[in-house]
């Protein structure tokens, strides 16, 4: 393969840096999800697609057992560790978290005698955007890791390893972004189940780009976004709590999804009624969670709100939001399998229509969106993406157009107008302020290929 010049750089850069030649040259790219939001750790479908922005490694076997980490973007400081399956974790939000998530879940799980590695990171993928960089990371280092050492792992046995090994750095996310990022696939979305990971490609309609823009605000991973994130997962597993203890399956549901698969207990498509009739109320308590189910408090913050701190979450002030929690998931399953027919039959114009439904679901129900990511997507669709929606796990970060080719450059501009220099500047000019705004944060994409590695 011919190296580009940024390639060769690299590699003349790990050179001085390590004393040695890389043995190999990995990239991970980033993602946006199509449609399917929060349904991952549910055990329900999702569709997103790999994009053309990647964290990249040059990387070289050691022979004791160090794990050296440097980055070519000097925000992230070189850090070193020793490989074992009990790596302490860094403080949060330190970048090599999500190196030692993977070679701690690697060491853990294989018990092979794995060396250290030199590693250098680089790429072009913006973090904290949404857009996957923690899990991009992760798999970057899973596989400069596995290629040092001369193994191989089947990538889809990779992607669920890396979905678990990534709760080491706190969150409880599902597997879609290590999925995506292994199994993606160019001119196609992927369709992900989950437990066990399943994948199927669905043809991305012809002459249509996804336009990719920032809200501006930051989705970082710092305490604050991580307990807002877990605490969706929490209130889903107190969602499933209520129906094994209302509706007693013969096989008790270990995910709120497993209401809907055959195993004896399914639903079907009357989601609405089951819905209504399991979670009546607007709002629950911790008490009254455990009148329900039959525990006591301390049982219910036990078993449901836990984290890996091991400090419970704190129940919301507003009370655990059950009812639109489960009715956002069970109805974005749906339309995730209604993206999937409608795209197969090359119909982006009804897909625009379910991508904006998911929005419109995942702030009402889910309450994941912002005043920002709200004015976004409606400007994208003033300027002509047939579909706009938030990506990802939401509170910030971006949002996400379909939009024909034709009109891409329009509604890009439009964005460019109506939302960074109109909306921004007058209703939070202090994001714009501590984050010049640059053509990183607003991009057309095709679906892309996932992860690979070639010999240097
Ligand atoms: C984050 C998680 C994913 C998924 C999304 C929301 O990206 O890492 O597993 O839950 O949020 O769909």
């Amino acid at each position: 393969m011919s190296r580009d010049i940024k390639e060769n750089y690299i590699i003349k850069q790990f050179t001085a840096e390590f004393n040695e030649q890389p043995a190999f040259i990995v990239r991970a790219p980033g993602r946006v999800n199509l449609i399917g939001e929060h349904t991952d750790y549910n055990g329900l479908p999702v569709m997103p697609i790999a994009i053309p922005y990647t964290i990249k490694v040059a990387v070289s076997l050691r022979t004791d057992n160090r794990v050296y980490i440097k980055n070519t973007d000097y925000r992230f400081k070189p850090s070193s560790f020793d490989i074992s399956g009990d790596i302490p974790v860094s403080e949060a939000g330190d970048w090599s978290n999500y190196v030692k998530a993977a070679v701690n879940e690697l060491s853990r799980r294989y018990k092979t005698e794995f060396k250290g590695m030199n590693a250098l990171y680089y790429g072009d993928l913006p973090s904290s955007a949404g857009l996957s960089s923690s899990s991009a990371l992760v798999i970057a280092s899973a596989l400069s890791f596995i290629a040092a050492n001369g193994q191989r792992i089947d990538p889809v046995e990779l992607a669920e390893a890396m979905a678990y090994g990534e709760h080491y750095v706190g969150t409880q996310g599902g597997g879609m972004d290590q999925a995506i990022c292994m199994l993606g696939r160019k001119n196609n979305a992927v369709k992900l189940d989950f437990f066990p990971l399943r994948h199927q490609y669905v043809p991305f309609p012809e002459n249509h780009s996804i336009v990719v823009a920032h809200s501006l605000v930051r989705a970082a991973k710092t305490e604050n976004a991580l307990l807002s994130y877990n605490r969706r997962p929490a209130e889903c597993r107190l969602a499933t709590a209520i129906i094994n203890a209302t509706h007693h399956p013969a096989i008790p549901l270990k995910r709120l999804g497993d209401c809907c698969i055959d195993n004896g207990f399914d639903i079907g498509d009357s989601y609405l009624d089951f819905v209504d009739q399991t979670f009546p109320e607007k709002s629950y308590s911790l008490e009254d969670v455990a009148s329900i189910t039959g525990e006591t408090c301390e049982s219910v913050t036990k078993n449901y709100l836990y984290t890996r701190s091991g400090v419970p979450m704190p129940v919301p002030p507003e009370g655990f939001l059950i009812r639109q929690r489960a009715l956002h998931v069970l109805s974005e399953a749906h339309r995730v399998e209604e993206s999937v027919q409608v795209m197969e039959n090359g119909d982006a114009k009804s897909f625009g229509i379910l991508m904006n439904r998911s929005h419109k679901s995942c702030d009402e129900l889910y309450g994941i969106s912002t005043p920002e990511l709200n004015t976004l997507v409606g400007v994208m669709r003033d300027y002509g993406a047939l579909g706009a929606r938030l990506t990802g796990a939401g509170f910030g970060g971006c949002a996400i157009g379909l939009v024909r080719d034709d009109d891409v450059a329009k509604v890009m501009n439009g964005v460019r107008e109506a939302y960074y220099k109109t909306y921004i500047r007058s209703k939070r000019p202090d994001l714009m302020a501590s984050d010049e705004f640059d053509d990183s944060l607003l991009f057309s994409v095709k679906p892309a290929d996932g992860a690979s590695y070639d010999k240097v």
